[in-house]
């Protein structure tokens, strides 16, 4: 299959008409990926069985793992959830569109390859003016899970998508890069109080601000093998890249001289190694490919370079990455629950490595 892509924003008419074909695809049952806040999606008519099921093809997702109905206006609502609870329609009225994503009951219209067969349905309204066009252009439903291989980093450019997708589906319209760089806040409102099942920019403060008590699924604070979480596409290796990730923690300086001893290590054993530093530790790493994540006196823009920096990092073959660890700030647990997938919860204390102890 050839995969159309396209450059948004050269043209005003032409934006329109790519609109329009995105649209036109997604109603024949076709797959295209467009920006979203957040991350790139990979669209298809979440009404449609069997366009559904062909993302799962497309990125090589396990079947079992259900995919986020994206809509474009508050009246869609009705017609894919049993019941819209009073909690969910004040997060709807604070939130959408915007990135949180919020699991109801399901009515029948949504088919089992749209929601792995489960009797809930996630559902979004995203705050992306070209996401909203093309959702409405295809009727109003649209299945978008990330637009990656299955496993690799989310594509937070339309070129992450393009090296994942080329020849696997329809379309990509670039809208340039997405403004969050993370995937949006799950939150359960199936059951009582809800439950957060995949932290993200919306953070736990910011819902109970809105709606009162908010749980967080227990498995996110838990090695992956101690308890299996409640979003099942948090059970699955994920953000992954190529090379063997580390790590490590402790109080700032101890980090630094630590992570330069495991480079040093590392380089006289002939391994390509990789650093991820913040704009504040940059130049504290002589040796090895370093690359700031973003600065810690603003934490969104850690969350907007982490999965580029990933993917850099693979195109560069490197084999070992050390990073730094990221608790603070509003987005720190987001940011974490990622790094900890990507390095398969490979965490080490700075302090006891410099007493030898590894
Ligand atoms: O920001 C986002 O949410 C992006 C953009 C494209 O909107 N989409 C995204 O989709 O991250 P995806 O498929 O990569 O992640 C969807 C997550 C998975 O962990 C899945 O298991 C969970 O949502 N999920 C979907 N339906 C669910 C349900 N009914 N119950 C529990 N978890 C569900
Ligand atoms: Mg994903």
């Amino acid at each position: 299959m050839e995969t159309v892509f396209f450059k948004m924003g050269t043209e005003e008419t032409l934006d329109e008409k790519y609109v329009r074909k995105a649209g036109n695809c997604l109603k024949q049952g076709g797959l295209v990926a467009f920006p979203t806040e957040t991350v790139y999606g990979l669209g298809a008519d979440a009404l449609n069985e069997k366009a559904a099921e062909k993302i799962y093809a497309a990125k090589g997702r396990p079947s079992d793992n259900p995919l986020i109905v994206h809509i474009a206006d508050m009246a869609s609502i009705e017609k894919i959830v049993r019941d819209f609870p009073e909690k969910a329609r004040k997060l709807a009225k604070d939130f959408w569109p915007g990135p949180l994503t919020m699991i109801l009951n399901k009515k029948e219209i949504v088919p089992k390859s749209t929601t792995g067969g489960l009797e809930t349905v996630a559902v979004r309204m995203p705050d992306h003016p070209l996401a909203l066009k093309v959702i409405k252009a295809a009727g109003g439903y649209v299945a978008a899970p990330s637009a990656n291989t299955s496993g690799r980093p989310s594509p937070t450019l339309a070129r992450h998508v393009l090296e994942d997708m080329n020849g696997k589906i329809d379309m990509i319209l670039d809208g340039g890069e997405v403004g969050i760089g993370i995937e949006s806040t799950i939150v359960d409102m199936s059951v009582e109080p809800p439950m957060i099942l995949r932290p993200g920019y919306i953070t736990e403060e910011m819902l109970e601000q809105s709606i009162g008590e908010v749980l967080t699924d227990p498995a996110l604070l838990f090695l992956p093998e101690e308890k299996a979480p409640k979003a099942p596409g948090m059970k699955y290796k994920h953000y992954a890249p190529k090379g063997e990730m580390k790590i490590v923690e402790g109080s700032g300086g101890c980090v630094v001289e630590a992570i330069n001893n495991f480079v040093a290590n590392e380089l006289e054993n002939n391994k390509k190694v990789g650093i991820i530093a913040t704009d504040e530790t940059y130049s504290c790493y002589p040796k090895g490919l370093v690359k700031s994540i973003g600065s810690r006196s603003d934490d969104k823009t850690i969350a907007r370079n982490l999965y580029a920096v990933l993917r850099e990092f693979d195109e560069a073959g490197i084999e070992s990455i050390y990073s730094e660890s990221f608790q603070d700030g509003s987005m720190g647990q987001a940011i974490m629950n990622r790094l900890l997938k990507a390095a398969s919860h490979n965490v080490i204390d700075a302090e006891q490595a410099e007493l030898g102890g590894i």
